[in-house]
């Protein structure tokens, strides 16, 4: 992208050009008061200056410089800004010098607001770093007056590479919303769920504490009763709970199926469900599974037309499986559950429920820790200051698929809910991906 102009209220930002050196050097690169602060030391000879701006390039993807003019003063050349992209942070830096004549103007304000926009609006970054020294109170003053927070401290960082300064590390990441999800049938669920497969006695009191109200449960992980009981002893009411579980193969059958859903609801101490799902689309050797799964969905449509389950849904279902249903059925699921995770994302199982409006939940969002210490992973993770398991998790929900982590500890349960103080930008999503496979189960419904 070629540098562009901006103007802002009082200035002009344009691209900075080799035939500014005499009036940079005149008006701030020769000024040791201005340079104080900068990556070059004050120019000796305007020779140096030109030296500085020969590197600019216009052109660059990586680094953007532009003049500081100011319009009521015919574009009277006052400083110089820019933006860059550091490979030390693998992020996008700002940074901003002013001739002395011009400062305590509240220019200064006006050029990094109008460069995190630029950031923002034009390049789509989603975090931004920029650093000043600690003596330097009105750089910092300027940065958090645009919404920079400090997230550092960098011991004798020397700007101009000569002299040593302790400085402070700032940074902006654009921050998510929260949302429910609507399903097909206009009912909505929570985007973070809690997974209870392995989940230890007294967990489910510990996940009504750290804030979930959605459990997702299953006939399969014989812990219905245990969650029933702590359910109740929450004291919540029932309407604010979300109750999911499923039927296993096993339990398939039009008859059998009304049976399973009874010892969940008797279990769960309810008597509706909110979501209930088919685990998995057959038995594994099952030779009539096709007409095993149609009865099955019979009497789930039926439980759902008499009110007892809100929402109804599948697990683990690709096309070919879902075909069966819609060959069969005028009611389609309305959540197909997959693992899901960075590296295992199972594209065209997605992408033909979404042309069918079905919801994607995830499941083992985190790869059941299978995936956390690859470097790609790890990299990225500290790119945007955060654990592996959060950027995995924003990574899912960004894609508007629901999630539901397990984990046993309150701490990181809570850390689990607390996903949506960053954004991973849109670069770095098509990067995720893209990845090779990674962490896969060896949980195939067909193999
Ligand atoms: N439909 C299906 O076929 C199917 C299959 C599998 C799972 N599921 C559902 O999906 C839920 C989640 O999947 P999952 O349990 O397989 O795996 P997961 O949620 O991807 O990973 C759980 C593991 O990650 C750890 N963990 C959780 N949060 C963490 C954090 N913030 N930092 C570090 N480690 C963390 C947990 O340990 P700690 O407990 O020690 O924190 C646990 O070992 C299940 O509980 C179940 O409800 C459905």
């Amino acid at each position: 992208m070629k540098t562009p102009t901006i103007e802002t209220e009082r200035l002009l930002l344009r691209p900075l050009v080799f035939e500014d050196c005499y009036e940079a050097f005149e008006r701030w690169t020769s000024d040791p008061d201005v340079a104080r602060y900068m990556r070059y030391n004050a120019h000796k000879s305007v020779e140096e200056t030109k030296e500085w701006l020969s590197t600019v390039d216009e052109e660059s993807d990586t680094a953007y410089d532009f003049a500081i003019c100011v319009k009521a003063e015919g574009n009277y050349l006052c400083g110089s800004c820019g933006v860059y992209f550091s490979k030390r942070s693998n992020v996008w830096n700002v940074g901003y010098n002013l001739a002395k004549d011009h400062w305590r103007q509240g220019y200064g304000t006006e050029v990094m607001t109008a460069l995190v926009n630029f950031l923002k609006n034009d390049l789509k970054v989603t975090a931004i770093e920029g650093m000043f020294a600690n003596e330097n109170v009105v750089s910092g003053h300027v940065m958090k007056k645009c919404g920079f927070e400090t997230v550092g401290q960098i011991e004798d960082y020397k700007f101009d590479g000569v002299t040593k300064h302790d400085c402070e590390l700032l940074r902006i990441n654009v921050k998510g919303e929260k949302k429910k999800f609507k399903l097909s049938n206009g009912i909505e669920i929570e985007p973070i769920g809690y997974g209870t497969y392995l989940a230890e006695e007294g967990s489910i009191k510990k996940a009504v504490n750290a804030g979930y109200r959605y459990f997702d449960t299953a006939s399969f992980y014989k812990n219905e009763e245990m969650i029933g009981k702590e359910l109740k002893d929450s004291g919540l009411k029932r309407e604010d709970l979300f109750i999911a579980s499923k039927i296993w193969p096993t339990e398939f059958g039009y008859k059998e199926a009304f049976e399973a859903f009874e010892r969940s609801i008797n279990k769960l101490q309810t008597d509706y469900l909110d979501l209930y799902l088919l685990h998995w689309p057959r038995e594994k050797g099952d030779s009539q599974w096709k007409s095993h799964l149609c009865q099955t969905w019979k009497a789930v449509c039926e439980l759902y037309n008499a009110g007892k389950i809100k929402a109804i849904g599948v697990s683990n279902f690709l096309p070919h499986h879902m075909k069966v249903l819609e060959e069969n059925f005028e009611i389609l699921p309305m959540v197909n559950q997959l693992e899901l995770h960075i590296g295992y994302m199972q594209n065209y199982a997605v992408d033909y429920c979404r042309e069918r409006n079905i919801h994607i939940q995830a499941w083992s969002p985190l790869g059941r820790g299978r995936i956390k210490e690859n470097p790609f992973i790890v990299k990225m993770a500290e790119k945007y200051m955060v654990t592996p398991e959060k950027l995995m998790l924003r990574f899912l929900n960004q894609q508007d698929i629901s999630i539901i982590p397990k984990s046993n500890n309150e701490e990181r349960m809570k850390a689990n809910l607390d996903i949506y103080d960053f954004t991973i930008d849109e670069f770095d999503m098509s990067l995720l991906l893209s990845l090779p496979q990674l962490g896969f189960s060896d949980e195939h419904p067909d193999l």
